[in-house]
């Protein structure tokens, strides 16, 4: 039988969650995927109007299929924690379902079991402010957004998930080395991520037989990204001083995330991999 996988974090062809589905079809996954709520309807209705069709060829020439979107907003754990002003706000009315509790009851119902989860989700709404500068309630949306999330999917997915199964999140160097411009407590949360990703190896590990890794990727101009404001600048310093000098792209995160999560990588738990064209052991810049 196939593998399914269950990717959070999709909402256009451009990002690593995108790429990492593309590699996991590409092996014979069958896919599904977590967008966001506020995302959802732009994402659908640019996949049906054929928008994304060149970046969904794999590589025998097939279009990547995605069984199922989900709306998903992993900053929610179950309707109770849902405010009010969220629940009116006409973006999230249309669509039902979508807390992470939810969100695994109807995968649960609709597929039963997978085997793979992906996380490929962050957000910090001051990530343009300097550390010094976060507000109390910045920096905990942050962790909230880009790191519980993590520990609420696979808390609410893990009982669906098969044994010998393997979760993966992506992360960031701006957690160990300091990266001016990467604030709002974003640095904070890919700390604990990456933390995280040790302590759940362990217990979903000893509970489940499930695999617990993140992939520590370097520039990539997402939306995301974008958002944040010196991503060129960063691919430019990547492509300067990192030991493989090329363009990184979405594809060879996509490729080593399909190996973490394969049976290839059967005893690989709890590590950080870095896919950046090696730029993370460099001391200076030259
Ligand atoms: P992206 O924009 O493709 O992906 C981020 C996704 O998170 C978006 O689809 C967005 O809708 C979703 N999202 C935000 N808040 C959410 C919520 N509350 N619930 C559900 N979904 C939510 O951008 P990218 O860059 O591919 O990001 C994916 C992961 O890769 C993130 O964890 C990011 O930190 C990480 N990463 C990105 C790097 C880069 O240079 N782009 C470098 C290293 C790591």
């Amino acid at each position: 039988r196939g593998k399914r996988a269950f990717i959070a974090g999709v909402a256009d062809d451009n990002g690593y969650g995108w790429a990492i589905a593309k590699a996991l079809a590409a092996a014979g996954a069958e896919i599904l995927v977590g967008t966001w709520v506020p995302a959802l309807n732009i994402f659908e209705t640019s996949l049906r109007r054929g928008k994304f069709d060149e970046s969904r060829k794999l590589p025998n020439g097939s279009l990547m299929e995605i069984s199922k979107i989900y709306p998903l907003d992993a900053v929610f754990d179950s309707p109770e924690d849902v405010p009010e002003d969220i629940k009116t706000n006409k973006r999230y009315a249309g669509s039902s379902n979508w807390t992470v509790k939810e969100t695994a009851e109807v995968v649960k119902n609709d597929f039963g079991t997978i085997d793979i989860l992906v996380h490929s989700l962050a957000n910090g709404p001051e990530v343009s402010r300097p550390l010094l500068e976060t507000s109390r309630k910045g920096y905990l949306a942050a962790i909230s957004a880009s790191s519980y999330s993590f520990v609420s999917l696979l808390q609410h997915f893990l009982p669906i998930m098969n044994p010998g199964g393997a979760t993966l999140s992506l992360t960031y160097i701006a957690s160990e080395r300091t990266i001016p411009g990467y604030g709002g407590g974003m640095s904070s949360a890919k700390a604990a991520l990456e933390s995280d990703t040790r302590v759940l190896a362990f217990e979903a590990g000893r509970k489940a037989s499930i695999r617990v890794n993140t992939i520590s990727a370097g520039p990539l101009g997402s939306r995301a990204a974008k958002a944040i404001g010196f991503i060129d600048k960063m691919i430019d310093y990547s492509y300067a001083n990192a030991p493989v000098q090329k363009e990184l792209s979405a594809d060879e995160v996509g490729n080593a995330a399909a190996f973490l999560v394969s049976p290839l990588a059967s005893a690989v738990t709890g590590t950080v991999v870095y896919v950046d064209n090696g730029l993370h052991t460099m001391g200076i810049a030259i």
